[in-house]
């Protein structure tokens, strides 16, 4: 059976080929490769990669997960409302989780758990940076019950906020707040 040693690392310059390739396998929508090249160049985006470190040659530094996100100013966000200021700092962050995948045979392991942890942990850090939060597709139970275990909350459900193929579909906003919020 699989029994993976998993390790976690910045994603870089080397994975942008695999990086583009699992989006393509796991997501519905289509990202520009603009994106991509500002993920492992790190411009604006702060992303982090699981790779199995027990795996054979050659492999064992390939991407098996990864997780992307940006800051947004809270005062320009969506969920500006939900923010409790403690005084007129404007400059109160917030992170904006783009992409969260795991490619197929490595989940449920709690890598995604994991990757997720990366991210509040970093946001934990940074004192101006109130909350992490993203939006999720209403039907993704997997990662529905994946935020919610994290403790995230379910803030919002935006009606037609995906569109995919010509339909559309409605999305949850989940925030975890951090530093006060
Ligand atoms: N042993 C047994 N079960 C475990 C273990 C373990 N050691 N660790 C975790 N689990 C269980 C969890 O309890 C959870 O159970 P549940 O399904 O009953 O809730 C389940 O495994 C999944 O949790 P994780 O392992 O942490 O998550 P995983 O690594 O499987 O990844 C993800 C979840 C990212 C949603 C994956 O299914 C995926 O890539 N899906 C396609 C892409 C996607 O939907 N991404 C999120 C879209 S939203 C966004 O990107 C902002």
């Amino acid at each position: 059976s699989l029994r993976p040693s998993i390790y976690y690392r910045p994603i870089n310059f080397n994975d942008l080929d695999r990086l583009e390739q699992i989006h393509r396998d796991i997501f519905p929508i289509k990202y520009e490769s603009e994106f991509f090249e500002r993920v492992v160049n790190g411009v604006g985006i702060v992303s982090w990669a699981a790779v199995d470190r027990s795996r054979p040659d050659g492999y064992c530094d390939e991407l098996i997960g990864f997780v992307t996100a940006k800051f947004v100013l809270a005062k320009d966000s969506e969920i500006d409302d939900l923010i409790r200021y403690d005084s007129s700092k404007g400059e109160d962050t917030l992170i904006y989780i783009l992409t969260l995948g795991v490619v197929e045979t490595y989940r449920n392991h709690g890598i995604a758990m994991s990757l997720i942890n990366e991210v509040i942990k970093y946001a934990s850090g940074l004192s101006m940076c109130r909350g992490v939060y993203l939006h999720v597709i209403a039907h993704n139970n997997p990662a529905i019950r994946l935020y919610s275990r994290l403790m995230f909350r379910c803030v919002r459900r935006l009606n037609g906020f995906y569109l995919i193929k010509r339909q559309h579909f409605d999305a949850f906003l989940f925030v975890y707040f951090i530093n006060g919020s």
